[in-house]
């Protein structure tokens, strides 16, 4: 088989996906006109072309702008049933899923809409096609603590059983001041999901981990700037969910693929470290991110990750090690492993 048709026929999980930015631009562009959003008279092109990012900011910008055609339950129930339906093409059997509560509270969508509308397009997808879905919400660092805690307050009123995890993102603003609302989530039993070392340093991975006790990080290529991070990761197996062409596209890393040897923190911010972060040992998972913005899918990114030089092997470790850092239950894991 092509390594397209084995990457295609893998089994997988998808642990790092954002809702919002799996929104495919027919959909955008439908719900824009659905609700008159003003300067969305875009063509296909144009959206493509909108998707292309000066840096991390300027990405945030254009999410935000485009989560802002999302209002009804109808809207939130389609966007959901098609994520789960396209991850499930490409032989995805389970993802953990995260969404932007906080911005749909900040623009007075009321989280029982929210939830109402993903849990129906969640079932119908599962009934459809088999894939199983969790939820992720999470809030914005940039928003504020205050914001997090609001948050967190209509997760814990309205969230159903499917929600798994709480989550920041956003600009990656210091951790530490989310200590309290990531207690309080853990304390309700919620996991511990932040992103952390996506366009920042070792300092945001490691209050991640003290502060927020981190079960994952999100994106984490930051830490191989640091040694002893590296070797914590590896000792403690912390799972880091990693998403290449996210970090292109972005501009947190300049190329992917690896050109010169040695360690990584001696071109931080040139090369990809996917390659090098699998070799030292740590938990790696592969990820998409948000997909239809960043021109990728899951498959996509395990063609990228072959391109920087992993061979079927290592594609297999990649997909085990996303079934072994997920929270399915351990006799669904056995199944997948
Ligand atoms: N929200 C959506 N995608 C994100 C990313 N890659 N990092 C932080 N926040 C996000
Ligand atoms: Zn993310």
């Amino acid at each position: 088989a092509s390594i397209d048709q084995f990457i295609a026929a893998l089994p997988k999980v998808e642990l790092h996906v954002h809702l919002e930015g799996s929104m495919q631009p027919p959909l955008l562009l439908a719900l824009a006109e659905k609700h008159a959003v003003a300067g969305f008279s875009r063509s296909l092109r144009e959206i493509r072309e909108w998707y292309e990012y000066r840096d991390f900011p300027h990405f945030l910008d254009v999410y935000r702008r485009a989560v802002e055609v999302l209002r009804d339950e109808e809207d939130f129930a389609a966007l959901a049933f098609d994520t789960a339906r396209n991850l499930a093409a490409q032989n995805v059997r389970y993802a953990e899923v995260h969404f932007s509560l906080s911005d749909h509270l900040l623009r007075d969508i009321p989280a029982p809409v929210v939830f109402a509308g993903i849990e129906h397009g969640r079932k119908r997808a599962e009934r459809e096609s088999g894939i199983r879905i969790r939820w992720i919400p999470d809030f914005a660092g940039d928003y504020g603590a205050e914001a997090g805690e609001r948050t967190l307050d209509a997760v814990l009123a309205h969230g159903p059983q499917t929600v798994l995890g709480f989550g920041v993102g956003g600009l990656e603003v210091e951790r530490d001041q989310f200590r309290e609302v990531f207690a309080r989530a853990r304390a309700a039993g919620l996991h511990s999901l932040p992103h952390a070392g996506e366009t920042r340093g070792p300092d945001r991975v490691w209050s991640a981990i003290r502060a927020l006790g981190a079960e994952r990080i999100g994106h984490g290529i930051g830490s191989v700037a640091d040694a002893e991070l590296i070797a914590h990761l590896r000792d403690t197996q912390l799972p880091v969910d990693v998403s290449p062409t996210s970090n292109l596209r972005t501009g947190a890393v300049r190329a992917l693929t690896q050109e010169s040897s040695g360690a990584p923190w001696q071109s931080r911010g040139t090369e990809h470290p996917l390659p090098w972060m699998l070799e030292e040992g740590l938990l790696v998972t592969l990820n998409s991110d948000d997909p239809p913005m960043f021109g990728t899918d899951l498959n996509g990114e395990y063609r990228a990750a072959h391109r920087m030089g992993l061979d079927r092997a290592a594609l297999t470790r990649l997909a085990r090690n996303g079934v072994r850092a997920s929270f399915l239950p351990e006799r669904d894991k056995t199944a997948l492993l």
